[in-house]
């Protein structure tokens, strides 16, 4: 065994890489449970790729029979049922992990210097799973999957000038069709999976570049043995993986309470509307994306007005565009001394309390049908939710600090 291990490592340094990304990878002592969602982010990706690939040697990626294909996996495949759910639950378990490892982000400023790449790739990675999702949707060619793409294909439409190409050229067609329906099966089972583990692989090596941040956002390699080893850093094996074990045995327990018992969880994950197939002659009453999208659809209809001769739905598309887009710039709005949210001042605390419950309620906003109320409502949490970002130079740099310990706490 040994002598096939060095036989490799001469033509492939496995035991380096090992070494830099495991063995000896040290990682601060006082991760917590924020720290679990980024392997279970990985783990996620894995169980979406796994089932992917064996739903797609039973799918049929064509309007005649995209939506029989669907329901002959769920009755005929032997455990066809299990693999859908697996995935259509995995699906909702991604942007609930994503969402996790986002705000612990956010919570510890791990955005700060040095790991500012580290969250351009994160933010990359974001975009790349909501057109994941996005494509992954149309594909059951179920009522929601066919007036959803249509939905959001005709905002690209709202753009001056290039828009109605732009649209036709997305759709490759008038209105969604077949013709759609195979390029997104094109894109979400071999262009995007192919981008997005790329993106990952990119986002952990600009992770061990400048090593983990953590809850006390101190920066561990200022303190060395004479090894030249953190004093507050340990092995990432055996310590964190065995670490995460835990994380991945309760993320399991509920991912399999979900997909034995909740697989539609109430018309969350599976919309009612999906179970009926796709017909372009009949609108459905109430179009509504899956709940992970929702925040940036409420910003969307929250834009209720014509501004310098363009339509209201144009500026919807800049505000929700811009929701995401502010995010990638993050880094730079970050004024505070400190990174951890544990001394930061009251502002900061404040400021990300009140980015949480607007995202929180404008993701159940975007559920619901609008009215009056709801729309004014919509209107003051966009705001707030700006206001997150706009502020925060201000804020950082107005707010008293706590004084940040030399070594790490708990
Ligand atoms: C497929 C999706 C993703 C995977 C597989 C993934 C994976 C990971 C892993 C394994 C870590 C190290 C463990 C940890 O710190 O939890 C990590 C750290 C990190 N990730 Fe992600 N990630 C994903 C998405 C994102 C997104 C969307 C963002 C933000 C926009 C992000 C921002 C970060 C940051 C800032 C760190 C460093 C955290 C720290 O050191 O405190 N990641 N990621």
């Amino acid at each position: 065994m040994q002598k096939l291990i060095s036989w490799i490592d001469q033509r492939l340094p496995i035991v380096e890489a090992y070494n830099k990304h495991l063995g000896q990878y040290y990682a601060p002592k006082n991760f917590n449970m924020w720290y679990f969602f980024g392997s279970l982010a990985l783990l996620v990706l894995v169980n979406q790729l796994v089932t992917g690939i064996w739903l797609t040697m039973s799918y049929n990626p064509s309007a005649e029979s995209a939506f029989a294909s669907v329901e002959y996996i769920m009755r005929d495949v032997q455990w066809g049922w299990l693999l859908r759910y697996m995935h259509s639950t995995g699906a909702s378990a991604f942007f609930v992990v994503v969402y996790l490892h986002m705000f612990r982000g956010l919570m510890y400023g791990s955005y700060q210097k040095p790991r500012e790449l580290i969250w351009i790739f994160g933010m990359l990675i974001y975009l790349m799973l909501m057109a994941e999702a996005f494509m992954g949707y149309l594909l059951p060619w179920g009522q929601m999957s066919y007036w959803g793409a249509q939905v959001i294909v005709n905002l690209f439409g709202a753009i001056p000038v290039i828009g109605e190409d732009l649209s036709l050229w997305i759709r490759g067609d008038y209105l969604i069709s077949g013709i759609t329906l195979n390029r997104f099966f094109a894109l979400h089972v071999v262009a995007l999976p192919i981008v997005l583990l790329g993106l990952v692989v990119l986002h952990i090596l600009a992770l061990h570049e400048v090593g983990s941040n953590n809850p006390d956002g101190i920066d561990i390699k200022k303190n060395k043995d004479e090894h030249g080893i953190p004093k507050d850093g340990i092995p990432f094996h055996p310590y964190y993986t065995v670490h995460d074990l835990i994380g991945v045995g309760v993320f399991l327990f509920v991912f399999c309470v979900v997909v034995f018992f909740f697989p539609e969880m109430g018309g969350l994950f599976l919309e009612k509307p999906n179970f009926e197939p796709a017909n372009s002659l009949k609108t459905p009453e109430h179009i509504a994306p899956v709940w992970y999208f929702t925040p940036f659809y409420a910003m969307l209809r929250a834009v209720t007005v014509d501004l310098f001769g363009l339509p209201a739905k144009f500026w919807g598309v800049v505000v929700m565009g811009g929701a995401i887009a502010i995010l990638f710039v993050l880094p730079w709005l970050d004024k505070s001394p400190v990174r951890s949210i544990r001394y930061k001042g009251r502002l900061s605390k404040i400021a990300l309390a009140c980015l949480v419950v607007s995202f929180i309620i404008l993701g159940y906003l975007g559920i619901v049908p609008a009215t009056e109320g709801r729309t004014t409502l919509a209107q003051i949490l966009t705001t707030l939710y700006f206001l997150y970002f706009i502020l925060m130079p201000f804020y950082t740099r107005m707010e008293q600090t706590k004084p940040v310990p030399e070594r790490v706490t708990g």
